[in-house]
């Protein structure tokens, strides 16, 4: 499974480093190349003897130890195929989530372009801080694949969360990331996410509870298999790829038009506005004697309407076209017409009235609708989930 693969282990100062033998035993099994590199701290755990003597390599550590000229956090992060931090301590997760380079795992980490997981073990007062759950939430959006500790008895006496998950975990999740090819190399997929903000006044806006999960997800996943992504989203976010910000639906139709030309495909994963004020005050509007006021809205445009037009009449090569609907209320009847409607190649629909997925949830459940008149339910899942298995369904 692993054979030729170049696998870079990063050992920090925790207690379950000794566990890490194991795991380098298991990749060298299936033959993967494995190289190490430990923390300063980490040394105090295990030692370069048995690390050396389990992947057959030499055991890194020093930062300045310049070989040919080319310092080993580049030509580490050049050779290797995936980089498992594992365990990483809370201090290491900080480290790595504030770009902080203070020694060669560090500096490795912060150059590396692959895949990292990292699995972190600790006491669980440091696991539930706001400092390591807030940097590890960096981490998680900045694509890191994170394999939480468990619950379980704890090298400082408790019981609690914060125990090295199981090495099998960490050996599965390596196989599973080194496996998936990057199928989408050279597609360009450029994805909405967010809902729109359509300005009052000079203080005030009309918009709509979408997070901008499901958007991310998807561009996410696209980029993990290898696609060239341009998200377009009202949400501010930090990815290792291109990322537009707009606010209203106006702004969001001619980014989004801007890009058709040289896409493959568009996904319009946005909470896109209807309606948006007719006019918008440039100064703060004043509270009146009056009860009621009134404000004019007028028809946004039809963002994904009009990509399915741009779609019909051009010529050549076209990008394949995703819609998302979302319905409070008869949402198989709805979504069937509404992918007549627009022409789009495929329609996800999903229910907004349920309170356990949808906006701002981290689960979703949708219906995939095929233009073919094909349809498919992907059932109750983490909109990470949901986001590789629409993938599959787009593209087989
Ligand atoms: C006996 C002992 C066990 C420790 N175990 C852990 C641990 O499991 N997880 C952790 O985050 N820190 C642990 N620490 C604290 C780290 O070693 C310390 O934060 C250190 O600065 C980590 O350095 P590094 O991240 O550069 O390896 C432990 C310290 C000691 C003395």
């Amino acid at each position: 499974m692993l054979n030729g693969k170049n696998i870079l282990i990063g050992i920090t100062g925790g207690i379950a480093a000794y566990k890490i033998c194991e795991l380098i035993r298991l990749f060298k099994k299936q033959n993967a190349n494995v190289k190490v590199i430990c923390t300063p701290n980490a040394m105090n755990f295990v030692t370069k003897t048995t690390l050396q003597s389990l992947s057959q390599n030499e055991v890194y550590v020093d930062q300045f130890a310049i070989e040919d000229f080319k310092p080993e956090h580049i030509s580490l992060a050049d050779e290797a195929d995936i980089f498992v931090i594992a365990p990483i301590s809370a201090n290491t997760i900080g480290k790595i989530a504030n770009g902080i380079c203070d020694n060669l795992l560090t500096s490795v980490a912060c150059a590396f372009q692959k895949p990292v997981i990292i699995a972190p073990a600790m006491n669980s007062g440091m696991w539930n801080s706001n400092a390591v759950q807030g940097n590890l939430k960096k981490l998680d959006n900045e694509g890191y694949h994170i394999l939480a500790p468990e619950d379980g008895f704890l090298a400082c006496g408790t019981t609690g969360r914060g125990r090295l998950c199981d090495i099998g975990k960490i050996f599965d999740k390596t196989v599973e990331i080194l496996a998936q090819s990057k199928t989408l190399l050279g597609q360009k997929i450029v994805v909405t996410a967010g809902g729109t903000i359509e300005e009052i006044d000079a203080v005030r806006y009309m918009s709509n509870y979408s997070s901008g999960k499901m958007g991310i997800c998807l561009a996410d996943r696209a980029y993990e298999l290898g696609a060239d992504v341009v998200l377009i989203t009202t949400v501010r976010v930090e990815k290792p790829y291109e990322i537009i910000g707009v606010k209203s639906a106006e702004e969001m139709k001619q980014v989004v038009e801007s890009e058709f030309a040289n896409a493959d495909c568009i996904i319009m994963a946005a909470a896109v506005a209807d309606y948006r004020a007719k006019t918008i005050s440039d100064k703060k509007l004043k509270k009146t004697e009056e009860n009621e006021i009134t404000i004019k809205f007028v028809k946004n445009p039809d963002i994904l309407k009009g990509l399915c037009d741009m779609k019909t009449k051009a010529k050549g090569k076209t990008p394949l076209i995703i819609g998302f609907c979302a319905e409070s209320e008869d949402l198989l009847k709805n979504a069937e017409k509404k992918i007549a409607q627009k022409g789009c190649d495929f329609l996800i629909a999903n229910d907004i009235s349920r309170k356990d997925i949808g906006f701002a949830s981290n689960y979703n459940e949708v219906t995939v609708f095929r233009s073919d008149g094909g349809m498919k339910k992907l059932e109750k899942a983490t909109k990470k989930e949901i986001a590789k298995q629409i993938f599959e369904e787009i593209y087989g």
